[in-house]
């Protein structure tokens, strides 16, 4: 049977090499030309955690051209913005009924949020959004009836809460929402940043993406290393100009790198060879960025021709559930 692929990225920021490594590059290679796939930028999942309007806005497009810089395909994908599908609006309303509050109150993200309260109030700052993100998401995915999701191992619950719905569903009405498998692929091990913690706009330690190529180089040589002379054999172990390195190379490069630790390789020389590495992979994609940041109505187009795909079917989907749920004609 055909795989159903989807994922969405939230549009928060500007995308770095964690997010390219960590999701774009994963899922494109997944989408093979026997599978079906759904690429889509999850904005209102952004305005979550972000109430400025330009940045969100800013954010969409950058998001979006990350994408097709990438490699993605819009003549083999469905490539599409979250907003541009009402209907997964109202699913996520629909399926909010069928949803036990027990289930959303386990959420990690929800649990991390009123763990980092006080006793006082453990409710501080988190908004109904916050706490029903997991059903959002879950809307995504079953509008579609995605089989597969690809996702960071930090999603996994996600994709078990959109099972427990799904499930939730079928058994209250019919048979009607498939239940997704998540693929969490080796690339999803953590990518650190330059201070060593996993990679995140949240630690201000990113390798950017789509920076010039003097910034990427200045961001490389901040990468923290210990204070090992040239010559002193070097532990590539928990290294993370090494980890990055290999997030990049063939096996063989790899393994050369690792000669090179043993014999004393100097961090500035390591330092310059990821450099060229991470360049070389990135450099078009930097190139078509650029080209593509000056043409926002042709990414305005792309993602308006991608919705009209992916909306009949949404559509479809949604009259037969409002059929099943008794919002239908009298
Ligand atoms: N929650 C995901 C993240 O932050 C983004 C996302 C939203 C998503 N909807 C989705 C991923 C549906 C996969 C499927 O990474």
């Amino acid at each position: 049977m055909k795989k159903r692929i989807l994922t969405g990225i939230t549009t928060t920021g500007t995308p770095h090499i964690g997010n390219y490594l960590g999701a774009i590059k994963p899922a494109l290679k997944l989408a093979t030309e026997n599978d079906e796939s759904y690429f889509f930028l999850a904005d209102y999942h952004a305005i979550i955690k972000n109430t400025d309007k330009i940045e969100v806005n800013d954010s969409v497009k950058s998001v979006a051209i990350s994408w097709l810089a990438s490699g993605l395909d819009v003549d083999k994908s469905f490539f599409y913005r979250q907003s541009d599908v009402p209907e997964i609006l109202e699913l996520s309303w629909i399926l909010s009924c069928v949803t036990a509050k027990g289930l959303m109150n386990r959420s990690h993200a929800y649990k991390a949020a009123v763990s980092a309260n006080d006793n006082t109030d453990e409710d501080k700052g988190i908004t109904m959004g916050l706490f029903s993100y997991p059903i959002l998401m879950s809307a995504d995915i079953l509008m579609f009836n995605a089989t597969h999701v690809p996702v960071g191992a930090d999603q996994l619950q996600h994709i078990e809460m959109t099972r427990d719905i799904a499930g939730r569903f079928n058994h209250l009405y019919k048979i009607i929402f498939n239940l997704p498998e998540a693929i969490v692929g080796d690339e999803n091990k953590t990518i650190p940043g330059i201070d060593g913690r996993k990679m995140s706009k949240s630690y201000k330690n990113v390798v950017p993406l789509l920076s010039d190529e003097k910034t990427l180089k200045k961001s490389i040589m901040k990468i923290v290393t210990n204070s090992l002379e040239p010559g002193e054999k070097k532990d590539s172990n928990d290294c993370t100009v090494f980890s990055l390195y290999s997030a990049f190379a063939s096996q063989d490069e790899i393994s050369s790198l690792q000669e090179k630790y043993n014999d004393g390789i100097g961090w500035g020389d390591a330092k310059n060879l990821l450099f060229s590495k991470i360049n070389e992979e990135i450099e078009p994609i930097r190139e078509k960025y650029n080209e593509l940041q000056g043409k926002p109505d042709i990414i305005n187009d792309l993602l308006n021709e991608g919705a009209k795909k992916v909306r009949p079917q949404a559509k479809e989907l949604i009259g037969q559930i409002r059929d099943l749920i008794g919002i239908s004609k009298v």
